[in-house]
C-alpha cells in the first residue's frame, strides 16, 4: 500500500518545532515507497536534529542529501537509479556534499551501489539509522565511506520521537520487519525479522500526538497483525489505544489475512474511534496461485474474515493489493481474481504487475507470463475495480456522513478534503469549516474514488 507515493518532503509543511535555531547543518531528504519509509524518514530527521542538522527543502543549499529508498518492485529501484544520475551533478559541483542512500535499496544493493555509484558516501539500511550522524562525522574526518546495513532483531526506535509534518494525520510505527516470506517479496530480506514496540510507549506517543493537535493516527507495520508485546496482540494494542485516546481516530496498515483474527474485527467494531476500514491484501483470487505465493490462507478463510467484518461493521470500507502475472498464473486464475473483486466489492485496490526480485523464492520459478499478458490482466483488473468502486461510491450519494477534515482540496482553496470513517475521501465547500473539524455532510455526487458533499 502507498507504494506509488513519491514525495519530497518539500510538499509537506513541517512542524514548527523541528527547525532548531542552534542547528546549522542542512539535510535534504527524499522519500520513496511505502508509509513505513515515510515514517522512517521522520525518525532519521529526529536522529539528525540531535546532531546539529535541520531539514531543508533546498537541495542546492544542503550539506547532506539523503534518498530513503524502496525495493519492492524493479521499477521502484529503476526510478531511484535515475534519480542518482541527477545527484552525481551535485557532487561534481560540490565534492564536500554528502550523498547517502537509506532504506531497502541500501540493504539489498549495497555492493552494487558501492561499486557502481562511486559518488555515494553513505549506505545505511533500515535498522542502522542511529548511526547516520556518526557515519557522516567519520566520513568528514577520514574520507571513508559509511556503510551500515546490519539487520537487527530488536531495533524498534521505540525511544525516538519522530519529527513529524504539520497536519492532523500522523503515523505511529508499532512493529518492524516481516516473517511471512511470501515467495514474491523482498521485505523479509530488506527489513529483517518481526519485532514489536511496547504497548505503553505507543499509547504515550498517541497521547502526545493528540495533545499536539493530531486527530487521526495510522498504526504502522509491515504486518501489524503479528504485533506481540508480552502477550498483547494487535487487537489488544488497538483496543487499549482507542480507549486511552478517545478523541483520536485510529486506523492501521498493513495486514496479512493469516494473522487477521476475529478478535481484531470485534475490537474494530467495538470502538467508535477505530475506523471502519480494512486494507487486507489478497494478492490473487486463485487458491493455486496463493499456494505458490506462500500466502498461508485459503479463499474460504479470506472470505470468512471479509464477511465477518461486513457483518459486524455494515458499510465498512475495504481495500486490497493484487499482483497480476505471478509465475504460472493462468487465464482461469486471473478470472478468479476478477470474480473476487466483484464478490468482495472493495472500495479500491492497489494493483501491480509481478516483478521478479532476486533472492525471493519466486525468483527461481519460471517467470512464464509474458509482460504484455501481465499488463493486459492488470488493465482488466483496474477496469473491473473502477466499475465496482464507482458503484460503491454512487451508493453513498444522498447519505449523510461524518467527515474529518484533513486539508484544503488540492484543486481549489474554496474546498476542503476530508475522510469518512470508512476512509472515503470527500470534497466539501469550505464554508466556516477548517482542518481538524468533524462535520456531518450530505453526499451529493461521486466518482470512482471521491465523494462530493454539500
Ligand atoms: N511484484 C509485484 N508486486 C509486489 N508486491 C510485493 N512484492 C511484489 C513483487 N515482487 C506488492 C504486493 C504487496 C504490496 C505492498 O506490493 O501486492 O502487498
Ligand atoms: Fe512482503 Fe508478504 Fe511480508 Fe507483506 S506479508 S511484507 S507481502 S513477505
Amino acid at each position: 500500500m502507498f507504494e506509488d507515493l513519491i514525495l519530497s518532503n518539500k510538499t509537506i509543511k513541517k512542524r514548527k518545532s523541528f527547525n532548531r535555531k542552534d542547528n546549522d547543518k542542512k539535510v535534504y531528504i527524499e522519500t520513496y515507497g511505502c508509509a513505513m519509509n515515510f515514517s522512517d524518514t521522520e525518525i532519521v530527521l529526529s536522529v539528525l536534529s540531535d546532531f546539529g542538522y535541520n531539514e531543508t527543502d533546498d537541495i542546492n543549499n544542503s550539506d547532506v542529501i539523503l534518498l530513503n529508498t524502496c525495493s519492492i518492485r524493479e521499477n521502484a529501484e529503476t526510478r531511484i537509479y535515475n534519480r542518482l544520475k541527477h545527484l552525481s551533478a551535485h557532487k561534481k559541483k560540490n565534492p564536500y556534499k554528502v550523498i547517502g542512500i537509506l532504506g531497502c535499496m541500501a540493504e539489498r544493493l549495497r555492493k552494487d551501489l558501492m561499486e557502481k555509484e562511486k559518488f555515494v558516501d553513505l549506505i545505511v539500511g533500515p535498522d542502522e539509522y542511529r548511526k547516520i550522524p556518526h557515519l557522516i562525522d567519520s566520513l568528514i574526518e577520514t574520507g571513508e565511506k559509511g556503510v551500515a546495513v546490519q539487520l537487527s532483531k530488536v531495533e524498534t526506535y521505540d525511544d525516538i520521537i519522530p519529527i513529524r509534518k504539520e497536519g492532523i494525520n500522523s503515523w505511529i510505527s508499532v512493529m518492524r520487519g516481516c516473517d511471512k516470506f511470501c515467495t514474491f517479496c523482498v521485505v523479509p530480506f530488506t527489513r529483517g525479522r518481526e519485532r514489536s514496540r511496547k504497548v505503553d510507549s505507543i499509547i504515550k506517543e498517541a497521547k502526545m500526538l493528540f495533545d499536539e493537535g493530531i486527530k487521526d493516527v495510522t498504526l504502522l507495520g509491515q504486518n501489524v497483525n503479528s504485533f506481540n508485546d508480552d502477550g498483547n496482540d494487535f487487537a489488544d494494542l488497538l483496543g487499549k489505544a482507542a480507549k486511552a485516546v478517545l478523541g483520536m481516530r485510529f486506523r492501521y496498515s498493513t495486514s496479512h489475512p493469516y494473522d487477521c483474527s476475529k478478535k481484531l474485527i470485534e475490537t474494530m467494531a467495538e470502538h467508535d474511534n477505530v475506523c471502519n476500514y480494512l486494507h487486507l491484501p489478497v494478492q490473487s483470487g486463485s487458491e493455486r496461485v496463493l499456494k505458490l505465493m506462500n500466502r498461508l490462507y485459503t479463499m474460504e478463510q479470506y472470505m470468512g474474515i471479509m464477511n465477518y467484518a461486513k457483518k459486524l461493521m455494515p458499510g465498512i470500507g475495504l481495500s486490497t493489493d493484487i499482483i497480476t502475472g505471478f509465475p504460472a498464473e493462468r487465464e482461469e486464475d486471473h478470472k478468479m481474481t476478477i470474480d473476487l473483486l466483484e464478490e468482495v466489492e472493495y472500495d479500491g485496490a492497489y494493483t501491480f504487475a509481478y516483478s521478479p526480485r532476486e533472492n525471493t523464492k519466486s525468483y527461481r520459478m519460471t517467470d512464464d507470463v509474458p509482460m504484455e499478458v501481465k499488463v493486459r490482466r492488470l488493465d482488466e483488473i483496474i477496469h473491473v475495480q473502477r466499475k465496482v468502486s464507482a458503484r460503491i461510491y454512487k451508493n453513498m450519494v444522498g447519505r449523510t456522513e461524518e467527515v474529518l477534515i484533513e486539508s484544503n482540496s488540492k484543486k481549489s482553496d474554496d474546498y476542503l478534503m476530508g475522510r469518512t470513517d470508512c476512509n472515503k475521501s470527500v470534497i466539501l465547500p469550505k464554508g466556516n469549516n477548517k482542518t481538524g473539524d468533524l462535520v456531518n455532510v450530505k453526499i451529493v455526487k461521486s466518482n470512482s474514488a471521491t465523494l462530493f458533499a454539500e
